[in-house]
């Protein structure tokens, strides 16, 4: 009997590793990685009237208003592929009121992993960060470097990776955190975030599998 797809929710300051624990995740597990931040990079690449909107919150490292976001995301949620294979939210609720949102759709995680990574490694994660317009692979110059010259020639940098933006996107994670993690005390998990990424890996692996076992039991008559 096949058991119900998984659901799982990913949080964590700017640069905690979100994307780069997402990439190891989805390969193993096989989910729809659906991340907030990707689809509004989308729609400001695009240039739509929600794109242009949007950059200028992104800019500023504030929260794009729930308008834009709470549709966007939601209307991914409910594609086939991703209520078939189970998904990854990244990124997202982000505030009390995206949580909400979900909640009064009956939208529910079966695990919201923490990642927990000191705010001064932050800053030094977000400069380093480059990436791959190709594959859309996430690399770091010092620590997850380009595979061969020709990668590293086309890496590119987000519009928000500057040391002045980063300390205002971890402003306002620290401002709406606690109110997120209020919502899904009772299936968050806390993983230590500032470790080589393999062993964040391992830690969100196991925690993975108890879910998946969990969720693969026949509900026993009590
Ligand atoms: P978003 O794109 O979500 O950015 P973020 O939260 O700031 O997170 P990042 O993508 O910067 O980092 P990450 O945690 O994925 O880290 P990564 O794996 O890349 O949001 C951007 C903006 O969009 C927001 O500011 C907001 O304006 C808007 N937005 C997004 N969601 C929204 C929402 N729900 N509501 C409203 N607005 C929203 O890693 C970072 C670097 O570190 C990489 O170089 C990586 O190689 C390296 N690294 C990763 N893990 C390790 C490790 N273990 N050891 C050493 N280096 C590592």
């Amino acid at each position: 009997q096949k058991s119900e797809p998984l659901k799982i929710m990913i949080a964590g300051a700017p640069a905690s590793g979100k994307g780069t624990q997402c990439e190891l995740i989805t390969k193993k597990y096989g989910l729809v990685h659906i991340a907030a931040g990707d689809l509004l990079r989308a729609e400001v690449a695009q240039g739509t009237a929600n794109g242009k909107k949007a950059k200028e919150y992104m800019e500023k490292g504030m929260l794009v208003p729930d308008e834009i976001v709470v549709t966007m995301v939601k209307e991914r949620l409910l594609q086939q592929d991703a209520q078939e294979k189970g998904w990854l939210l990244d990124g997202y609720p982000r505030s009390l009121s995206q949580a909400t949102a979900l909640e009064n759709l009956q939208i529910r995680p079966d695990l919201f992993i923490l990642l927990d990574v000191p705010d001064e490694i932050l800053v030094e994660r977000v400069i380093g960060r480059r990436l791959d317009p190709v594959t859309g692979k996430i690399y770091h110059l010092k620590y997850s470097p380009p595979e061969t010259q020709e990668i590293a020639n086309r890496l590119t940098q987000r519009f928000d990776d500057t040391e002045e933006k980063v300390k205002l996107r971890l402003k306002t994670h620290h401002q709406n955190v606690e109110a997120v993690l209020s919502i899904y005390e009772e299936v968050i998990i806390k993983v230590k975030g500032d470790l080589p990424k393999e062993t964040v890996f391992a830690d969100i692996d196991a925690a993975l599998s108890v879910v998946l076992e969990s969720k693969a039991k026949p509900i026993s008559a009590a």
